[in-house]
């Protein structure tokens, strides 16, 4: 059982490392920006809501965001299970009413994962992502590339680019996170529960870093 939370800016490595982390851990991963993701590519009016928001780079709106969080950790897999949240909460009032969710469960965090990575690259990472349309699995150009160019190792489907992932989009993306997530460091900072990881190394050296700060 494990509940908690990857933070980190955008390219940081949350989805990469809550891949591994659900391996180890068998708990649910609950991303907001896949959640959103998944209702555009089915054009339900969250969906349309949203992508207004992320096609820029800026946050979608609080209490739309809050409340599907919450019906999320409401699921019978996250009782069962735990969590483990990437891209929420993404604001001090987003925090405060997870908190405020989680008391009125009885529940507390363990341990917030905050993956600390520098902003050049970050863009490098962001720029050089590609994602398989069919399964979800992110490579990156450069640092993780299929064998095959454009597709799927697991798959085989077609990888494309993230819309949010041009040169400018990703830029604003970093701004957006430097001024309302950031806090969010000295928020858990605050509550004594906060492990800084080193992002920027390679990806069973951070993840070794997360196993250790969360306990086998
Ligand atoms: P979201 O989907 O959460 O995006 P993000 O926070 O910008 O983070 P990313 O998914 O871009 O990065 P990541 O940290 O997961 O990195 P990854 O592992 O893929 O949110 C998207 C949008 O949705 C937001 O902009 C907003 O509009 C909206 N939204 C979502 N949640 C919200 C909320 N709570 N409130 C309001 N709005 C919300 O890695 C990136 C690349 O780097 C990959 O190519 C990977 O292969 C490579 N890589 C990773 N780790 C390493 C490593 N150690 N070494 C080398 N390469 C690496
Ligand atoms: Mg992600």
């Amino acid at each position: 059982m494990l509940r908690t939370i990857l933070l980190g800016p955008p390219g940081a490595g949350k989805g990469t490392q809550a891949d591994r982390i659900v391996e180890k851990y068998n708990v649910p991963h609950i991303s907001t920006g896949d959640i959103f993701r998944a209702n555009i590519k089915n054009g339900t009016e969250l969906g349309k809501k949203a992508q207004e928001y992320m096609n820029k780079g800026e946050l979608v709106p609080d209490d739309l965001v809050v409340e599907i969080a919450t019906d999320r950790l409401m699921q019978d897999d996250c009782k069962e299970h735990g969590f483990l949240l990437d891209g929420f909460p993404r604001t001090v009032y987003q925090a405060e009413k997870l908190d405020e969710f989680l008391a009125g469960q009885g529940l507390k965090l363990d341990t917030v994962i905050d993956l600390e990575v520098a902003e050049d690259v970050l863009m490098k990472r962001l720029t050089g992502r590609r994602v398989c349309k069919a399964c979800g699995a992110s490579y990156h150009i450069v640092n993780v590339p299929p064998k095959q160019e454009g597709i799927c190792d697991k798959c085989g489907g077609e990888l494309f680019q993230r819309a949010d992932d041009n040169e400018e989009t990703a830029k604003n993306r970093i701004d957006v996170y430097n001024n309302e997530t950031a806090p969010l460091v000295d928020y858990y900072e605050k509550a004594g529960n906060i492990a800084k990881i080193d992002g920027a190394a390679p990806l069973e050296e951070t993840f070794a870093s997360i196993v250790s700060a969360l306990g086998e």
